[in-house]
Order: structure tokens, then sequence, then C-alpha cells
């Protein structure tokens, strides 16, 4: 039986990438953080199979320790502070967690395992001001926040830890993805969530900063596959995950309230305070390499993911009435 570490296991990526692992008849550890209220929300369902293990990626001996009682064949880095807004109020933490995290659960697999093969949650946007369309392994980085910077560190240091220690280490460059257990505050999920909500008469108005910003969006459920095959190959390598498909904000506003029946207009409200101090504009990944050598496709379309988070929270808002 196969072994893995997830961190991030409470995260959106971290539930899907759990079931997958136990469908393929992997043994799951999962890396979490004590919080203060236990956010157990995303992996509930899963708790009789998988099991949890006390750590930080900010704290190295947690991370020693994790690789020591699961004694893993294969690490999956998705532990990160993952909110772009987030990373201007918090740089410094979030260059901790999402950068030189990497590092210490890089070390941590140099000092215990190092046959262990290693996935790192990397972003396209790392490729932020973009200086080609469309994005693929090649295009050179420009990253636009906090947070974007941090995740090209934990790009460049796994890549130098494979070419310093021959260490079996991936990067997965996923463009957006998301799901019905997508962050409330990233743009898609407030939009559903919101959009359910009006639908049921408890919401009048929704929020929103800039519309005109283009994102490539897939479904999480297809994202995670393509992790689990980087580890798969012969060779560790990079590779870009996305549709090859973009949309703006406002035509997912649009596609999300046409869907329940209703005008945007009537209800979206553009508010300054939601724009960012630096954007990026536009987001349009090449999945050609994923096609060819991983044989990953997307299987969901962005209709389809919309109308599957605004089932779901529609499911979820009525079941509290
Ligand atoms: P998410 O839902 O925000 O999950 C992040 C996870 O990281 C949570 O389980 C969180 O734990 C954990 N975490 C945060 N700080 C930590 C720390 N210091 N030590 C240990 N764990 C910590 O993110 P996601 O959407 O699943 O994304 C997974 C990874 O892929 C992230 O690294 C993200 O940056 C990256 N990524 C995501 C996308 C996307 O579109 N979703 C695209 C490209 C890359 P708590 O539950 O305790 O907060
Ligand atoms: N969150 C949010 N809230 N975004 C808004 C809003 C709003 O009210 N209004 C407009 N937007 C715009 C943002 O300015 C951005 O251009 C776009 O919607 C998407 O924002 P997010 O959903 O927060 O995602 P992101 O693209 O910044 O980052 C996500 O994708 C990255 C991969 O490209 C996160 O999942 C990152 O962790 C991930 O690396």
């Amino acid at each position: 039986m196969k072994k893995a570490l997830i961190t991030g296991i409470t995260g959106q990526d971290g539930s899907y990438l759990a079931e997958l692992l136990l469908e393929k008849g992997y043994k799951v550890y999962g890396l979490k953080r004590r919080n203060s209220t236990p956010n157990y929300e995303n992996i509930n369902h899963l708790m009789d199979e998988i099991e949890i293990i006390s750590g930080d990626l900010l704290d190295l001996p947690s991370l020693i320790n994790a690789i020591k009682i699961s004694d893993p064949d294969e690490v999956y880095n998705l532990g990160a502070q993952s909110f772009v807004t987030s990373s201007w109020h918090q740089s410094i933490y979030t260059g901790q967690a999402t950068g030189i995290g990497v590092t210490n659960m890089l070390e941590a697999i140099m000092l215990t395992k190092p046959e262990t093969r290693f996935y790192q949650a990397s972003s396209s946007e790392m490729f932020g001001k973009v200086l080609e369309i469309p994005q693929k392994e090649t295009t050179p980085f420009y990253p636009r926040s906090p947070y974007a910077v941090a995740k090209v560190y934990g790009h460049w240091i796994t890549v130098n830890y494979r070419e310093s220690y021959n260490l079996y280490a991936c990067s997965g460059i996923l463009f957006n993805h998301e799901s019905p257990r997508r962050g409330i505050e990233f743009v898609t999920r407030k939009v559903t969530d919101a959009v359910a909500r009006i639908k049921l008469g408890l919401q009048k108005e929704l929020h929103l900063g800039n519309l005109d910003a283009k994102r490539d969006w897939g479904y999480a459920g297809d994202y995670v596959k393509a992790m689990w095959l980087m580890l798969q190959q012969p060779k560790p390598d990079d590779y870009v995950i996305a549709t090859g498909k973009t949309y703006s904000v406002k035509e997912l506003v649009e596609t999300a309230f046409e869907y329940v029946g209703l005008d945007w207009k009537t209800y979206v409200v553009q508010d300054s305070k939601l724009i960012r101090p630096a954007e990026v504009d536009l987001l349009l990944g090449s999945p050609q390499k994923a096609q060819e050598k991983l044989g990953w496709k997307p299987q969901v379309s962005f209709e389809q993911l919309i109308h599957m988070m605004i089932e779901s929270d529609l499911k979820k808002i009525s079941a509290t009435l």
C-alpha cells in the first residue's frame, strides 16, 4: 500500500486529493495546524479513513515528525497562505508560510526520507503581469503580490532541490481552480454564495472589485488528478495545468446570475475598497505539455463549474433556513 502525506489537507485541494488517493488505495496522512476552533468541514466525511498529524509549515521539527510517522512515498505540499488580498496585509507571514514553508518541507524530506516524491503547489499568479499569452512552462514570471513572490520562491527552491540533490520534486503551475469547497473569500465562491442568498431572498447586494480581470478557471476535482499524475512519471518535471480558456469576472457574474434567472446589474455594486494594490489582468494557460506528457485533460467546463457551485450553495443555505 502506497503512503502519502498531504499538507493543507483541510483546504479545497487537500480534500479532493485525499479522496482521489483513497480511491487509488493509498494510506493518506494529512498535516494539520492547530486552530482554536477545528475546521474539518472539507474532510469531515473522510475522518475515519485518513490520519491527521499535527504540524505547521513554519515548524521544521513538526514536519520531520510528520515524515517519520507517515513514512510517505509521496508528499503533496498544498499548505499555504493562499489568499492574494491577505498577502498584502500579512506579507511576512505569507513569505514564511507560502515561501519558506516549502524549504522546510524539502529539508524535512532530505533529513528523513530523501527518496520521497515531492509535489509543490505552484501557481499561475507567478506569471502576474504576463509576458506571454498563453502562459506555459517556459514563460518568465512577473509576480504582482507578496503571495505570488512567495510562490516564485517556492517554485525555484523546488527546482533547486531537484537539481542539487536529485530529489524527485515536481512543481505544478496550476491556474485558478474552484469547487463547492472553495473558500468563501475567493471570487467564484463569493459570487455563487451571494447568488444563492439573493435568489433565496436573504441578500440584496453583491460588492465586488475589478470586474475586468480575466482568469482561466477550472474544476479542483480535475486538477488534483494532474498532481497525482506528475508524481507517477519516470522523471520529475514541472507542468502548467489550465483549461486554455479565459473569462472575465464580469462574465462569471453574468453566468451565475443568468443561471437563477436574475439580472446581475440589479445586484452588483462595484466597490473601490476591493480593488487590489496591483492586479493580475489576464491569466490564460496552455495545458499542452500536461496533455501530451501526462495524458491530462480538464473534464468540467466553466459553465458546469459555476452551476455546480450555485446548486451546492442553494442546498447548503436552504438547509439552514
Ligand atoms: P486553501 O483552501 O486556502 O487551503 C490551504 C491549506 O493550507 C489549508 O488547509 C490551511 O490550513 C493550510 N495552511 C495554511 N497555512 C499553513 C501552515 N502555516 N502550516 C500548515 N498548513 C497551513 O487552498 P487551496 O485552494 O486548496 O490550494 C492549495 C494550494 O495550491 C495552496 O498552496 C495554493 O496557494 C495553491 N494554489 C491554489 C490554486 C487555486 O486556484 N485553488 C491555484 C494555484 C495554486 P487551515 O485550514 O488551518 O487554514
Ligand atoms: N476575491 C475577490 N473578491 N476577487 C475579486 C473580487 C472580490 O470581491 N472582485 C473582483 N475580484 C477579482 C480579483 O481582483 C482577481 O482579479 C480575480 O477576481 C480573482 O480573484 P480570486 O478569486 O481571489 O483569485 P486569485 O486569482 O487572486 O488567486 C487564486 O488563484 C491563484 C492561481 O492563479 C488563489 O486561489 C491563489 O491561491 C492561486 O494561486
